[in-house]
């Protein structure tokens, strides 16, 4: 079953949110959008814990935050079992926390990363696989804190 990819952001993170989103329609990835809708001053707890809810029940796999540091969305988001969120600014994080947390939510932030960089960023996150072996026993001791 193809799983969609789930997107937020607060008021600080929407103006990088709909250029993230031209990005997905230019390359036909689907997602969910799970607000905020404007650039009203709003709280970005309620919308990273909407996303992480949707990832928590299957409806997504995969999730991108944007606030305006992506710091705040991060903190709310690793609060979820299951969740492992990575709040990034280059392009060699991004591609690390893929390959060696197995990175299931990118924050990041509006106020840090221009809109270029946030592209390429999203490419890489969504296309870089987990490595496993070592790794995997590392992540599975992460989630260990879950219980
Ligand atoms: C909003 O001003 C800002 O605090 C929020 O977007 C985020 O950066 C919090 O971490």
């Amino acid at each position: 079953m193809e799983k969609i990819l789930a997107i937020a952001s607060d008021h600080a993170g929407y103006a990088l949110k709909v250029q993230i989103k031209k990005h997905l329609d230019d390359k036909g990835i689907r997602y969910i959008d799970f607000g905020t809708n404007d650039t009203a001053s709003c709280h970005y707890p309620d919308f990273a814990h909407k996303l992480c809810e949707a990832i928590q029940k299957g409806e997504c796999d995969k999730g991108i935050l944007v606030c305006g540091t992506g710091i705040g969305m991060s903190m709310v988001a690793n609060k979820h079992s299951g969740i492992r969120a990575a709040c990034c600014s280059d392009t060699f994080s991004t591609h690390a926390t893929r390959q060696h947390n197995d990175a299931n939510v990118l924050c990041m932030g509006e106020r840090v990363v221009g809109p270029g960089l946030a592209c390429d960023m999203v490419d890489l996150f969504l296309n870089t696989e987990f490595e496993g072996g070592r790794h995997a026993t590392r992540v599975e001791m992460v989630m260990s804190y879950d219980k």
